[in-house]
């Protein structure tokens, strides 16, 4: 099982995006150290909490690229939508009594780190501009402070 190093290949320079994308690295790495224990209770939990911070990511993100125009919205949402439903496949076998810790964990390093280089890597050029803006009037009830608001 590896531990998942943030490198600056992960960075797409939008602040907000980069701060959960570290937090779901956290995660990720907090399933492989809870899974050495061996705690179902435990190992039940972490998966709980990196599944449903992933979702409100993923929700947030969406929402942001469909907010900035980005042409590749639907396939970027698509993307998502198949790996919620391998997660849960796993999710599923874990509830089942399975042990899947070790290979959710690679599967998650794996996925994430090629998604976040590649498909988040594409939509920067055009939600950068647009993530000035909403950050101007995040104060002001704007669109960020509600989809944050939303979201998490
Ligand atoms: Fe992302
Ligand atoms: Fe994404």
């Amino acid at each position: 099982m590896s531990f998942m190093v943030w490198t600056d290949e992960l960075n797409t320079g939008i602040d907000i995006i980069d701060n959960q994308h570290r937090r779901i690295v956290d995660m990720i790495n907090a399933l492989h150290d809870t899974a050495k224990g061996k705690e179902r209770d435990a190992i039940g939990n972490v998966i709980e909490e990196l599944v449903d911070y992933t979702l409100s990511h993923f929700a947030f993100e969406e929402s942001l690229m469909e907010e900035a125009g980005y042409q590749y919205v639907k396939p970027h949402k698509k993307v998502h939508e198949l790996f919620i439903k391998r997660v849960s496949e796993y999710k599923m076998r874990f509830t089942a009594g399975e042990d899947i810790a070790d290979e959710l964990n690679n599967l998650l390093s794996r996925w994430l780190f090629n998604h976040i280089k590649h498909d988040d890597g594409a939509y920067v050029g055009a939600v950068k501009s647009q993530m000035q803006t909403v950050s101007k009037n995040k104060q002001e009830g704007g669109w960020l402070s509600k989809a944050l608001k939303r979201f998490f």
